[in-house]
């Protein structure tokens, strides 16, 4: 890595740049005077359009184009940077068609072709966005004890439950940590759970869906949906989670996995919060009970001085954000 020069930016890269936590990770490090180079598969795409209208783009922001498939694109994007966001992630709505090439290729093949870029560039620091599906799909883990740092998603019982998004993410970090302890990179991970708040990106990703199908009367206006199952969810904000990426950057003493989550919710209990604070809009009229109570702990994170805003703030934002950009129907 060459030595920066007295007074010099620190010039960083992160992949995914226009994604929903990318954008706030974006937003974040030019706010902070860094110089960002955003890895984006067309930078032409006017779904990326936004990056450019961030305070300090102007100057300090270079998109690149660049797939997760493609070495040499990433090569160029990170070239230069001592620290390196890998964010870029295929995160689904459903089930897709392929899951081999749609999801675990992408997932696993991106982050090492990542992390073998970030050698080539002798990066600094390497912080790899995972998530909690790299911990949570633990049937051995003991039911009453929350989970941490020390727990990882099954690989087997990934596949059996065809979650093929938490397989891929499961192995794209347990490889990154493979760098790690050969002693070629410094690598940190970040797991966040389901991720909610404003969107900076025109388009809707998937984790913005679940407030967004809640408050959405449509949704609901046939019988056949009128039921939803009564899951726990684990909930953060998207600018805690952009907070958390930055922190466990800039911390020289930030070592490991981190899980960032915020909040664990029942659905009922969170269509109840929302009917409190928005009682016009239409809810799920009957949720079915479903006993997958699983407590996940984020003491690791806090402990190295990670705040998360409280659950209100991030509701009230979204379903501004929402009404105006017309998702919603103000009420
Ligand atoms: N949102 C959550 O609830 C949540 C929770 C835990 C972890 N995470 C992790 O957080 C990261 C960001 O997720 P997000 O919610 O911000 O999702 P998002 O808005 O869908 O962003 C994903 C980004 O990855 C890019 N991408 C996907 N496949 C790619 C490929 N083959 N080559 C290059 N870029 C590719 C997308 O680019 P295009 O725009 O070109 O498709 C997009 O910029 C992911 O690693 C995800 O696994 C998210």
């Amino acid at each position: 890595m060459e030595m920066r020069g007295v007074g010099e930016k620190e010039r960083v890269c992160v992949t995914g740049a226009g994604g929903y936590v990318a954008s706030w990770l974006v937003k974040f490090l030019l706010q902070k005077g860094y110089i960002v180079h955003g890895t984006v598969r067309d930078p032409c795409d006017k779904k990326n359009a936004h990056l450019k209208d961030f305070e300090n783009a102007s100057e300090n922001l270079q998109l690149f184009k660049a797939d997760l498939l493609d070495y040499e694109g990433l090569c160029a994007a990170i070239d230069g940077c001592s620290g390196i966001f890998h964010v870029a992630c295929p995160v689904p709505v459903g089930t897709v068609a392929n899951p081999e090439v749609d999801l675990i290729e992408p997932s696993v093949v991106g982050t090492r072709n990542v992390l073998n870029a970030c050698l080539k560039a002798k990066a600094k620091r390497v912080v790899v966005v995972s998530s909690v599906g790299a911990v949570m799909v633990n049937p051995n883990w003991p039911k009453d004890q929350a989970m941490d740092e020390e727990c990882w998603s099954d690989r087997d019982s990934c596949k059996t439950t065809k979650n093929y998004y938490c397989l891929g993410k499961t192995i794209a970090e347990s490889e990154a940590f493979e760098y790690a302890k050969r002693g070629e990179l410094d690598i940190v991970t970040v797991c966040p759970s389901i991720v909610i708040g404003t969107m900076l990106q025109p388009t809707i990703n998937a984790s913005s869906l679940l407030l967004l199908t809640m408050l959405k009367e449509l949704i609901w206006e046939s019988d056949e949906n009128e039921s939803m199952e009564d899951k726990t969810r684990h909930l953060v904000d998207v600018r805690d989670v952009a907070e958390a990426i930055l922190l466990v950057y800039e911390k020289p003493e930030a070592k490991g996995r981190y899980i960032c989550t915020s909040y664990t919710m029942k659905m009922q209990a969170l269509a109840n919060k929302l009917k409190d604070m928005y009682p016009n809009y239409n809810y799920p009229k009957s949720f079915t009970e479903v006993d997958d109570s699983g407590k996940l702990s984020s003491e690791k994170l806090q402990d190295l001085g990670w705040k998360y805003r409280p659950l209100e703030e991030s509701i009230v934002d979204s379903v501004m954000n929402y009404e105006e950009r017309g998702l919603l129907l103000k009420k």
